[in-house]
């Protein structure tokens, strides 16, 4: 569980948002700009639906996503437990596609950390040069199951091991405190920002973090709010769902009809079940949706947050007029420059990268 001081300042954060208060405050250091990120009406999916599509900007976080949150939290419950002590030579280790490491990179320089992150070598090549720019040691490890030693959590996991000196193994996938900083903090924002009316609540799942953390408090509020997990095709889920094999502990090596997620899609698509726990986004759907926001909205999103929004416009056409769906645009394009967001790329896998003339054209 965390710690009570914890829970109060983000109980505290979380207050000062609701009463528009932040504004006024000067922040002190890096880390007090996380979160309280504005909660944005997009325009054009609200007004084809008849519906309230609300985006929860997470993009607008000091580090580009909605990770910063769980960087900050994860490492001061660490701090709290003692397990990490600043300009002490101290690492923080990781596994992760990108998003989760640049949170942690920068987590780590503003409070006097080394840090450490293990991806794969398939993700985008902007997001490394992110992380070393933020000064992290980066490792680049090819693409495994999660049972090879070579997987990219598991060798985070033994560099930590291997370090002299303090070291934090974050563990994103397994920590239940990922669900945890969600259930404390991203909830009960929006919670505040629709002053408790909302309907639905849509998102997808990498770690299972947010949508965990998200829907447990947003429950609790009102059990009547719907939420829905957003999943592109080609995940280990939608293995599941299509074929009934996922990687879990009761389902071994040799019955999986594939080792890794297989969608463009970076940061969503769980393809394991991980501790933290429809229909599914075709790529191809996510591509056109992250152009029509950009055409009609201005919006220049990220992959999952694409994933988001088609499935957000499909609960609302489900739901009918006059309901709330809340959703979370979890970083920009600009990390998805040379993958999501380059034409070369997407026309080379076969996806149509015109902005569609109509929802309906690709969502009918
Ligand atoms: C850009 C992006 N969006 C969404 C997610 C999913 O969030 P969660 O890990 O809380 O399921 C991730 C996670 O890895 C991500 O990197």
């Amino acid at each position: 569980m965390a710690d009570s001081r914890t829970t109060t300042l983000y109980a505290l954060v979380t207050a000062a948002a609701a009463a528009g208060a932040a504004s006024t405050v000067i922040s002190h250091g890096v880390t007090e700009l996380i979160g309280n990120t504005p909660l944005i009406r997009i325009n054009s999916l609200s007004d084809h639906t008849g519906c309230e599509i609300l985006g929860k900007a997470e993009f607008l976080n000091p580090g580009g996503s909605s990770k910063d949150r769980i960087a900050l939290y994860l490492i001061e419950q660490a701090e709290l437990r003692g397990e990490l002590h600043p300009n002490a030579n101290n690492c923080i280790f990781e596994g992760t596609s990108g998003s989760t490491g640049i949170s942690l990179a920068m987590v780590a320089r503003a409070k006097g950390y080394l840090c450490h992150i293990v991806m794969p070598s398939d993700q985008a090549v902007e997001k490394s040069q992110l992380l070393q720019r933020y000064g992290a040691t980066v490792e680049r490890v090819p693409p495994c199951s999660i049972v090879d030693k070579g997987h990219f959590v598991n060798v985070a996991r033994q560099r930590a091991a291997e370090h002299a000196g303090g070291a934090y193994f974050v563990d994103q996938f397994e920590n239940l405190l990922n669900a945890q900083a969600h259930y404390e903090w991203t909830g009960p924002e929006i919670w505040a920002q629709v002053r408790g009316r909302m309907d639905a609540f849509v998102h997808g799942s990498g770690t299972g973090g947010t949508i965990a953390g998200v829907a447990r408090y947003l429950k609790e509020q009102n059990p009547r709010v719907r939420c829905y997990l957003a999943d592109p095709q080609g995940s280990g889920l939608a293995n599941k769902v299509n074929h009934g094999v996922m990687f879990a502990d009761s389902e071994r090596e040799g019955t999986r009809r594939r080792q890794q997620v297989d969608t463009l899609v970076e940061g969503v698509g769980l393809n394991r079940m991980t501790r933290n726990f429809a229909r599914l986004v075709a790529d191809a759907d996510a591509v056109r949706m992250a152009r029509w926001l950009v055409a009609e909205d201005g919006l220049f999103v990220g992959s999952s947050a694409a994933i988001n929004c088609v499935a957000a416009v499909r609960v609302a056409k489900m739901l009918g007029p006059g309901h709330t769906v809340v959703t979370v645009l979890a970083d920009g394009g600009q990390r998805h420059l040379t993958k999501f967001w380059s034409d070369e790329a997407m026309t080379g896998l076969g996806h149509d990268v015109q902005a569609p003339a109509s929802l309906d054209e690709f969502l009918g």
